[in-house]
C-alpha cells in the first residue's frame, strides 16, 4: 500500500515547519513546493538528512513544478505575501488572492481528490478563493486558525494556572482576526469551570492576550509571524484527515446558514475525520459571546467582499 502524500505550498517559514512536523511523526511522504528556485529542494534535501538522526522513514523531496505534486491527498496551502510598509490591506489581499487562487489551480490540476488546507492570510478570505476556484465540495477546503488560536488561548490558561496544557478543554472561534471569539462559557479544566478557578479581570486578560496571540509573536520576531504553532496545528487536522480521527476541532469551514451565516468561511467547531470536514457542530453560546461571534462575522465578511469574487 503506497504511503499517504501531503503536498505543502510555500516553503517558507510555516510550509517548512509542516514539512518537518509532518516527516518526523511520519504521517506521509511530503513534497514542498515554492516559487522560489533550489529552495524547496534544498529544504527537502536537508530533512531527508535529519532521518538517520531521528530515525523518520517517509520521503522528502523539493520542487518548483506541480508536477511533483500529483496525486497528493492533503494539500496545505501557506504560500503568500506578509504586508509590508506602504501596502494596504486591500493590496495584500489582491496580491495573496491571486497567488493563492493560482496556487489552487496548479493543484488540483494534479490531485483533483485532495483536501485542501488553506493557511495563507487573509485566512478566512484565501479559503474562500481556494473554495470557488477549486470547485470542491465544502468538505474538502478548509482553513487553519481555529486549532492555532484555541492553542494560544490553552497555553495562556496553562500558564496562568500552572497545570498541564492538556487538561485545558476550549474553543475560539469566530474569523480569524482580532475579533475572534476565545468561548469562555465552554472553557473547563478537566471539567471545572475556568469562571470557577479565575476571577473575571483575570480571563478578561487571557482573553485578550489570545485575541493579540499572534501580533504579540511578530512584535517579538520583527522580521515574520508565528510558524511554529501555526504549523503543528496545520499538520495536526492533516492527521486528523489521513488518519481518520474524527477530532472536534475549530476550523475555518464554508457556512450555509449554520450560525444564521451564509457564503462566508468562518471559523466554528468540526468534526475532522477521512472525509474532510464531516460535520459543524452548532454550539450554544451566551448572549453576549453570540453578540461577538455576529461582529466578529461581519469583519470577515467584508473581507470576502473586498475580493469581488
Ligand atoms: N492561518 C494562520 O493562523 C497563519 C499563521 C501563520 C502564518 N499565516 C500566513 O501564512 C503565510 C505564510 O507565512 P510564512 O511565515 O511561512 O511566510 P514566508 O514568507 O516565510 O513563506 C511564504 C512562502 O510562500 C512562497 N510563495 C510566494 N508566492 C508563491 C507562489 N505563487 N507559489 C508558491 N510559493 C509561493 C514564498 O516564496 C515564501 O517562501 C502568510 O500569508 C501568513 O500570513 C497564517
Amino acid at each position: 500500500m503506497a504511503r499517504p502524500k501531503i503536498t505543502v505550498v510555500g516553503a517558507g517559514n510555516v510550509g517548512a515547519t509542516c514539512a518537518h512536523w509532518a516527516a518526523a511523526k511520519e504521517l506521509a511522504d511530503v513534497v514542498l513546493v515554492d516559487i522560489v528556485e533550489g529552495m524547496p529542494q534544498g529544504k527537502a534535501l536537508d530533512l531527508m538528512q535529519a532521518r538517520p538522526i531521528f530515525g523518520f522513514n517517509v520521503e522528502v523531496a523539493g520542487s518548483n513544478d506541480y508536477a511533483a505534486t500529483k496525486g497528493s491527498d492533503v494539500v496545505i496551502i501557506t504560500a503568500g505575501l506578509a504586508r509590508k510598509p506602504g501596502m494596504s490591506r486591500e493590496d495584500l489581499i489582491n496580491k495573496n488572492k491571486e497567488i493563492v487562487g493560482n496556487v489552487t489551480k496548479e493543484v488540483v490540476a494534479q490531485s483533483p481528490e485532495a483536501f485542501l488546507i488553506i493557511v495563507s492570510n487573509p485566512l478566512d478570505a484565501m479559503c474562500y478563493v481556494a473554495y470557488k476556484v477549486s470547485g470542491f465540495p465544502r468538505n474538502r477546503v478548509m482553513g487553519m486558525a481555529g486549532i492555532l488560536d484555541t492553542a494560544r488561548y490553552r497555553c495562556f490558561i496553562a500558564m496562568e494556572l500552572g497545570v498541564a496544557v492538556d487538561e485545558i478543554q476550549a474553543m475560539v472561534l469566530g474569523g480569524h482576526g482580532d475579533e475572534m471569539v476565545p468561548v469562555v462559557s465552554a472553557t473547563n479544566i478537566s471539567g471545572v469551570p475556568l469562571t470557577d478557578l479565575l476571577p473575571q479581570d483575570k480571563i478578561s486578560a487571557l482573553v485578550e492576550r489570545t485575541k493579540k496571540g499572534g501580533g504579540e509573536i511578530v512584535a517579538l520576531l520583527k522580521t515574520g509571524s508565528a510558524f511554529y504553532a501555526p504549523a503543528a496545528a496545520a499538520v495536526q487536522m492533516a492527521e486528523a484527515i489521513l488518519k481518520d480521527q474524527k477530532r472536534v476541532v475549530p476550523v475555518s469551514a464554508y457556512l450555509r446558514g449554520e450560525y444564521g451565516l451564509d457564503d462566508l468561511f468562518f471559523g466554528v467547531p468540526v468534526v475532522l475525520g477521512g472525509e474532510g470536514i464531516e460535520q459543524i457542530i452548532t454550539m450554544k453560546l451566551s448572549p453576549g459571546e453570540e453578540e461577538l461571534l455576529q461582529k466578529s462575522s461581519a469583519a470577515v465578511a467584508k473581507t470576502r467582499d473586498d475580493l469581488k469574487m
